[in-house]
């Protein structure tokens, strides 16, 4: 019998990544998404990597019920990735309540929707950013959560607590949040990737949009951090390696497989890297010089977060494999795709 997952925010960098890799694990997928955040450039690069321009694909916001509730009465699905959200650090701080509403709104929308139908799996897509400025690196999942240094870190740690206590309530929803620390690069296929509106708040795509001219001079926030080069320490987990911790997720929640009816994976390498380092080997495997500057340091940045990602490597048989050269070079390619210098 096939499976299905519906995959809000499936459009998305994160999503789309997903989506082609759930489609290659043999699930089928429904993806819904408002656009607000992005083009249609990343699913036709699904469509085309996975062979299938069928994908059903509902154009909605998850803010509204009834939206949700159509593709429930059209698919039976069994199991949900809840990407759809607002996810800009700095935007929060300037709009939180655009930030509560929409990325609380969407999500109880969707469990709302998967219980009235009876229940569901559903996958939350959470991020390392719950853990705040932890005491001790690398982070567990037992690490305690600090309380959140944004209104975008905030709606992660309430996501949590509202899909944590929906599976308590026992109307059938079972639970999992993924916590992903730095997603970074792109699909081998140069065909999908991440695509940030703007000015891009995030160092890989800053460095890409640098290297190709797009931007003057990258900002490195900050030289003068106890760490070892004095540049933040980050756990930069490749996209591929994080949409196949998604398929080893969603597997588990459908073949009964959870020890718990709600569960939290740390989703990253265990290997902490710093900014200057990943500048250096972007400019090392894509044999080219990258124009830096330091700059002071950002403020709400935290000096260092690594994952130990030992529960998801055991529980759901998952290990990040890709190389930091492979993304960093993945990375590059893909801004040459959308430069349309390398078609
Ligand atoms: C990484 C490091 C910067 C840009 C955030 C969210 C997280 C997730 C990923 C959404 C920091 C430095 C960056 C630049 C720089 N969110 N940097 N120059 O802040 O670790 O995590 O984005 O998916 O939940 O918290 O990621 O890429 O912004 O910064 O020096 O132009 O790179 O200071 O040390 P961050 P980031």
């Amino acid at each position: 019998m096939s499976r299905k997952v519906l995959v809000t925010g499936g459009a998305g960098y994160i999503g789309s990544h997903v989506t082609v890799e759930l489609i290659q694990a043999g699930y089928d997928v429904v993806v819904a998404d408002n656009m607000s955040n992005c083009d249609m450039t990343c699913l036709e690069g699904a469509r085309k990597v996975t062979g299938r321009d069928d994908i059903p694909f509902y154009r909605i916001d998850c803010c509204n019920p009834d939206s949700v509730r159509k593709i429930f009465k059209e698919h039976r699905i069994d199991a949900l990735i809840h990407f759809a959200a607002f996810k800009a650090v700095g935007e929060s701080v300037n709009s939180p309540l655009k930030y509560y509403r929409n990325n609380l709104d969407s999500f109880m929308s969707v469990l709302s929707a998967a219980a009235e139908n009876g229940g569901c799996n559903v996958l939350f897509s959470s991020s390392a950013t719950v853990y705040g400025e932890a005491d001790k690196q690398p982070v567990t999942e037992q690490s305690p959560r600090k309380p959140a240094t944004s209104p975008y870190g905030a709606t992660k740690q309430m996501c949590e607590d509202i899909l944590q206590d929906t599976v308590k309530a026992g109307i059938g929803i079972k639970g999992m949040a993924l916590r992903y620390f730095n997603p970074v690069g792109a699909h081998p296929s140069a065909l999908l990737g991440e695509l940030p509106r703007g000015v891009p708040n995030n160092l890989i795509p800053y460095v890409t949009q640098t290297a190709i001219g797009k931007r003057e001079c990258l900002s490195i926030f900050g030289n003068d951090y106890p760490t070892p080069d004095g540049t933040c320490l980050r756990d930069f987990i490749d996209v591929v390696d994080l949409a196949k911790a998604h398929v080893a997720a969603v597997g588990r929640m459908i073949d009964g497989k959870m020890k718990e009816d709600y569960e939290i994976f740390n989703i990253g390498t265990g290997r902490p890297v710093s900014v200057l380092e990943i500048v250096k080997t972007f400019e090392k495997v894509n044999g080219l010089k990258l124009n830096y500057r330091f700059a002071g340091r950002r403020a709400g940045d935290i000096m260092a977060i690594w994952a130990d990602p030992s529960l998801a490597n055991e529980e759901l048989g998952w290990k990040a494999s890709r190389s930091l050269e492979d993304t960093l070079k993945s990375a590059w390619a893909w801004e040459l795709h959308l430069a349309g210098k390398n078609e």
